[in-house]
């Protein structure tokens, strides 16, 4: 299991340039149109050519009638057709990007989706560790990389390469030699010192974005903890550590800036020094005579239509470096492996009875620390059993581990006989109810919170789930009634209405296993008499798994294990518990006694 921290750029690791063939399917989806859009680009480089032609004609014709009485309609005709080259120019272009926008888009859309996908696959571990404000860039930037490469690699580099070889096509049929010669070294020098310079740029990137993660994570923990940052009156404190995280984003993009602004100036000192050279070299061939006017004028245009888009390859190199980070990460993202997955011969759960059986597990969420150390126990088909035991126990990991949110280390979970690491998820997950001991609501109208149960539930089976978990009274003094809003992570509930939510989803999920963790505990002792009752109808004839700390809500429970420290220290029905006299019997004595008083 990997975690996934912010901070995991190998700042010496190089872009991976096979990257960019992982972009093949998206292309492939419509081939025609990247067809079309390869075509478009070829009419468009062909014209952008061909205009400086159109110049140097004007201008030759121009210069050589010259106080002759001149056919106007010749020159007109001639700067028609430029003009028309240059808008074709354009046009192509823009039509290639409308034609190829549906590809760019798509994958976009492909990818997000892949990745959300792809995260609800990840284990719980994962998401402990996520931070969501840096997950959530990285995911941005992905996604943004993938159109950037799509567009740019195709149909960028590919044909500037195209370009500067037609323009040295034309220049050496034209002109002499020494005009590509000098040309081809200027690009070529032009070149090398942008890829140098962006590789050791690359790392400046990387840091950037990394700060970038960090700084916007902890921007997002300290909203999600609004609440408590007030409480401890620390809103000073959490500007200060944020600024501080800002300081080192700052400083990183300034680098970034800064290696940027050296890259720029030295490729237009490398333009500049060419073009003097080239242009003198020009203007001493039309004093010679061997060259004319028109050609001057072409040489210039080209030089000019050639240095552009050679700025924009350094350009659009440096960001397609950057793009390849930060598809990488994203793919990076994408590779791993969920830590909890099926196994290749998974079949789905057949629950019979749901008989559920803890086999001699040992479980630790981390090496160094064991949990759950040799915990054994049955819940017979049709049973409760219920867990107490002090805070941090292990309660609530039995759970966990039932629901496979967490693999054991050893021994074994089994539902009717079958290991849970043999079923598939889907149908283990499908066959249990949670209430779980925090219940968090999406931030949506109660309605949709409830029925999130089991989405097509009618209307009806909604309100009777309600009805059921004695929510009624409360969505009727409710203004919008199921249409209030419950806000963030439902903040906008008491615990207990919380509570009941959670209880009422699991009611319309109708599972054939059931666990409770704490389900009542934010309930007062008249609500949650009532919501027991609901819940023992909807448990009974179900294997039903209570966790709970007022024993008073497990007394009637079939078995009830008493845990301490991963293990299972006592267990009997609650008779039998309280004639032991032993831990249970000592805390039932407690709770009873300040329940009377
Ligand atoms: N994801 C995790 N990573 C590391 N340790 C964890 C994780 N989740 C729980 N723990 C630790 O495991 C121990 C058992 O946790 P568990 O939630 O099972 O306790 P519990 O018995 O339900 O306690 P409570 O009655 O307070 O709910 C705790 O000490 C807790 O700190
Ligand atoms: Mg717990």
């Amino acid at each position: 299991m990997r975690a996934y921290a912010d901070n995991d750029y190998p700042a010496s690791h190089k872009p991976d340039w096979s990257i960019i063939a992982g972009l093949w399917p998206y292309l492939m989806e419509f081939r025609g149109r990247v067809v079309l859009a390869l075509a478009l680009l070829v009419l468009a480089k062909l014209a952008t050519v061909a205009t400086p032609v159109a110049l140097k004609f004007i201008v030759d014709y121009l210069d050589q009638t010259r106080g002759v009485d001149l056919a106007l309609w010749v020159p007109v005709m001639l700067v028609v057709a430029y003009g028309s080259l240059r808008f074709g120019a354009t046009l192509f272009s823009e039509l290639r990007d409308a034609v190829f926008a549906r590809v760019a888009e798509r994958a976009m859309r492909r990818v997000s989706l892949r990745v959300f996908e792809h995260l609800h696959q990840r284990e719980l571990g994962f998401h402990l560790d996520r931070k969501t404000g840096g997950l959530a860039r990285d995911i941005e930037r992905g996604t943004n990389g993938i159109s950037f490469l799509l567009r740019f690699t195709l149909f960028n580099i590919v044909p500037t390469l195209l370009e500067i070889l037609l323009v040295a096509g034309i220049l050496l049929v034209v002109f002499n030699v020494g005009y590509v010669l000098a040309i081809l070294v200027a690009v070529v020098v032009y070149v090398a010192f942008s890829i140098r310079m962006t590789e050791w740029r690359t790392r400046f990137v990387r840091e950037a974005n990394a700060r970038d993660n960090q700084s916007n994570s902890r921007a997002i923990d300290s909203l999600l903890n609004y609440e408590t940052v007030k409480y401890f009156n620390n809103e000073r404190y959490e500007a200060r550590l944020y600024d501080q995280d800002l300081d080192d984003w700052e400083k990183a993009r300034l680098k970034n800036r800064l290696s940027l602004a050296a890259l720029n100036t030295g490729q237009a000192l490398i333009i500049g020094v060419a073009l003097i050279v080239i242009m003198a070299m020009a203007v001493g061939e039309v004093a010679n005579g061997e060259i004319t006017l028109g050609d001057f004028t072409m040489i210039n245009a080209y030089l000019i239509q050639l240095f552009i888009p050679l700025n924009a390859l350094g350009f659009v190199y440096r960001e397609i470096r950057q793009a390849l980070v930060n598809v990488e990460r994203l793919f990076r993202l994408l590779g791993d492996q969920p830590g909890i997955k099926d196994a290749p011969d998974a079949k789905p759960l057949v629950v019979d009875n749901g008989d559920i059986r803890f086999e001699h597990i040992e479980f630790a969420y981390r090496p160094d620390r064991p949990i759950l150390q040799g915990v054994s126990f049955t819940i017979p088909a049709g049973h409760t059993v219920a867990v107490v035991g002090a805070s941090g126990a292990g309660k609530s990991t039995l759970a966990r581990l039932l629901f496979r949110f967490y693999d054991v280390d050893s021994g074994s979970v089994c539902i009717d006989g079958q290991d849970i690491r043999t079923v598939t998820q889907d149908s283990l997950r499908s066959a249990i109810g949670v209430v779980p001991q925090d219940t968090v609501l999406f931030n949506d109208t109660l309605y949709r919170n409830l029925a999130y149960g089991r989405p097509e539930a009618t209307e009806e089976e909604v309100h009777q789930a309600a009805r059921l978990a004695h929510l009624e009274n409360f969505i009727h003094s409710l203004p919008e009634g199921y249409n209030t809003k419950v806000g963030e992570r439902g903040l906008k509930l008491s615990g207990g209405e919380k509570q009941r939510v959670a209880i009422a989803r699991v009611i319309l999920k109708n599972p054939s296993l059931l666990i409770l963790d704490e389900a009542t505990s934010s309930l007062d002792s008249l609500s949650e008499q009532a919501v027991l009752g609901a819940l023992n109808e909807v448990s009974q004839q179900r294997t039903t798994l209570v966790i709970a700390h007022r024993l008073s809500t497990v007394r009637d429970a079939n078995t009830i294990l008493v845990m301490d420290s991963g293990r299972i220290v006592e267990s009997g029905s609650h008779n039998e518990l309280l004639a032991a006299g032993g831990r249970y019997a000592h805390l039932w004595e407690q709770q009873h006694r300040s329940g009377e008083q």
